[in-house]
């Protein structure tokens, strides 16, 4: 079976320049180091990790608006960033992005009618009065109103602005949704509406998601599959069940830990020390995770590890660590 979306060896960097006591100099972020994944038709698949790690610019490779330096993105087969403008935008109906800030990612100029309808008239779909009806179906399937049509963004709460947002996604019946960290703007007692709301169009459209997420408690009970990236590179995929029955990297360990409630009974605690020295680490010649974790030993600091099966744990569990946990 031909994955959905297929990203091999995908890599980007970003310069930075920095002016500092000591004058000018010339950087790189690495934001995806060799990023290898396949979603497969109907999967949900989430991708977690702590602010930094690559995971907006992960959204945007995958999402057809930001070439790849090195590396593939397929999209139902087909290489998105070789394509013909043309070629390139029915390829793109096939699925759209959702951001995390439904407060800046809608145009306050725009009614939501003229918002959620704007994708019908980029690629032509329908005349004036069948877009309408669209947009008026759409919304309802969403939980707005017919009547919202001509209201603003500035009118709707967060939760409603990304229900607009979910319905613009929708207008075109796409195949796959990637939304990045859709509930963070969000209050706790709305995240649980959308989620749902997510699960029922995915259920009613057979849509595929990639939803990505800073906390791992937001997104595990929908995910069929997590990704955990750490320095843009992923260090640990699993099954949602067989990552927190078995957490097998440091890293995912250290999330787990940060959300307690996921385990029931956790074995072990994991002190969270590393948490006060996140942020942004020179490259490491071995694993990135090296210096803020409590197993190294001389190997870590000299050889970058391989993402592979993960000791006794189910066949598609996969780690990056030279020390992965055998339970
Ligand atoms: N357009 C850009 N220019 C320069 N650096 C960028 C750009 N976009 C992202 N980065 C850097 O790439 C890294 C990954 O960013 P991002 O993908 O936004 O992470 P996340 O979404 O996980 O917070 C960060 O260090 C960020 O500063
Ligand atoms: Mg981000």
């Amino acid at each position: 079976m031909t994955p959905l979306l297929d990203l091999q060896g995908v890599s980007k960097s970003f310069p930075v320049r920095k002016t500092g006591l000591f004058g000018r100099h010339r950087n790189e972020v690495k934001a995806l180091v060799q990023i290898t994944l396949d979603v497969y038709k109907g999967e949900t698949v989430s991708i977690v990790g702590e602010s930094g790690c690559g995971k907006s610019t992960l959204a945007r490779t995958a999402g057809m608006l930001l070439a790849p330096d090195s590396g593939t993105v397929k999209l139902n087969g087909r290489n998105v960033y070789g394509l013909r403008a043309r070629e390139k935008l029915a390829l793109r109906r096939q699925m759209h992005l959702v951001f995390q800030d439904p407060y800046s990612s809608l145009n306050p100029r725009l009614s939501v009618g003229e918002i959620v309808g704007e994708p019908l008239i980029i690629h032509k779909v329908g005349d004036a009065r069948s877009r309408i009806e669209k947009v008026k179906k759409v919304l309802a399937e969403v939980g707005l109103q017919p009547h919202h049509l001509n209201k603003y963004p500035h009118q709707f709460s967060g939760g409603q602005r990304q229900r607009i947002a979910l319905a613009r996604a929708l207008i075109l019946r796409p195949d796959l949704i990637i939304a990045d960290e859709p509930l963070s703007a969000l209050d706790v007692s709305v995240q649980g509406q959308i989620i749902n709301l997510l699960a029922d169009l995915k259920k009613a459209h057979h849509l595929t998601y990639i939803i990505i997420s800073h906390d791992l408690s937001v997104v595990s009970h929908v995910s069929d599959r997590v990704i955990v990236m750490y320095q843009g590179r992923i260090v640990e995929s699993a099954t949602a069940e067989s990552l927190f029955q078995n957490p097998c990297h440091p890293y995912t360990q250290l999330l787990l830990a940060a959300a307690p409630r996921l385990r029931e009974a956790p074995r072990r605690r994991v002190r969270d020390h590393a948490y006060e020295t996140a942020g942004i680490v020179p490259d490491q010649t071995g694993c990135q995770f090296a210096p803020r974790c409590q197993k190294t030993q001389e190997i870590c600091g000299l050889a970058p590890p391989r993402l592979e099966s993960a000791p006794n744990a189910s066949e598609d569990h996969q780690v990056a660590c030279h020390f992965p946990e055998v339970i």
